[in-house]
């Protein structure tokens, strides 16, 4: 089958440094895919390539069924991105940033209007971007992205900085987008995020996928569960647990601990194991 995103052994580096070290990545129409990985892991690398802004020095990459190297005019046209660094102008205000690029795009006015509305940016939308919160600008730029409904959508660390409330607000948007049927490939370094949006996860570091799957599979196959072992005068620790034995070993080798507990593993548990 086809792949709206498919990518094959996708090497970069910057210098002698090796960024990506072949990164496969398969994302489905209409699917979510949350690349998930610590700062470093080669998550901005991966999708500025994706999005035509960077060469890779190997491996192939193919958008809405195009090469990024060869066709990258192409992709660029069924592709929008929202970066990390906010792309839009501070100097204008909310409603000038989206009639400029309604302009840009050549899109009737009226999709300003409602982006303002669906984005809830009505009441700020005649004041300057600079005077705009982290959330309104983040909202703002995403609405810039959506000027034109992209087939597949670029999201690199959509909420990283915003408060819970504005956090939600990029959430909903996103998660109508994929309702919509756009194909969202979002970076983020927070597992609920990516537990909360995403179908599948692929975790990324040191530029090589480790694990791939969903939340579920993920913390599957870390462990059947996790032991919890408080102690009195130092923080708790989380140990995997597979088999009977696991949980007396855990136990001989914290023999002050003051009291311990069985848990399903948390999306945290398999980040920590998977990135140590
Ligand atoms: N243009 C560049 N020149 C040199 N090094 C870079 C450049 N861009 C990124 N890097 C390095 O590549 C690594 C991965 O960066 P990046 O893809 O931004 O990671 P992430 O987005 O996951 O935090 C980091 O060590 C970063 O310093
Ligand atoms: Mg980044």
């Amino acid at each position: 089958m086809a792949y709206t995103i498919e990518v094959d052994g996708l090497t970069k580096a910057f210098g002698d440094t090796r960024v990506l070290d072949g990164i496969d990545l398969h994302v489905e129409a209409g699917e979510v895919l949350a690349l998930l990985g610590p700062n470093g892991a080669g998550k901005t690398t991966t999708v500025r390539i994706l999005a035509t802004l960077l060469a890779p020095d190997g491996g192939t990459a193919r958008v809405a069924g195009h090469d990024v190297t060869r066709d990258a005019n192409a992709v660029r046209a069924a592709i929008s991105l929202t970066a990390q660094e906010a792309a839009v102008d501070l100097v204008l205000t909310g409603a000038e940033n989206l009639r400029m690029m309604a302009r840009l795009r050549g899109v009737k006015q009226t999709v300003a209007d409602e982006l303002l509305e669906r984005f809830d940016l009505v009441d700020a939308k005649d004041r300057r971007v600079e005077k705009y919160s982290g959330g309104m600008k983040r909202r703002l730029d995403l609405a810039m992205s959506l000027v034109v409904k992209p087939q597949v959508l670029f999201l690199d660390e959509p909420t990283t900085g915003l408060d819970p409330r504005s956090r939600r607000a990029v959430w909903e948007a996103v998660q109508t987008l994929a309702d919509e049927g756009v194909t969202v490939l979002l970076t983020t370094q927070y597992l609920e995020e990516a537990d909360r949006l995403a179908q599948r996860i692929a975790v990324i570091d040191g530029g090589r996928v480790i694990e791939e799957g969903t939340a579920q599979e993920l913390k599957a196959r870390l462990a059947s569960e996790v032991l919890e072992i408080h102690f009195a005068d130092k923080p708790s620790v989380r140990v995997p647990v597979n088999e009977p034995g696991d949980v007396r070993r855990a136990l001989d080798e914290h023999l002050d601990a003051e009291r311990i507990e069985l848990h399903q593993p948390s999306l945290d548990d398999v980040f920590l194991a998977v990135t140590r």
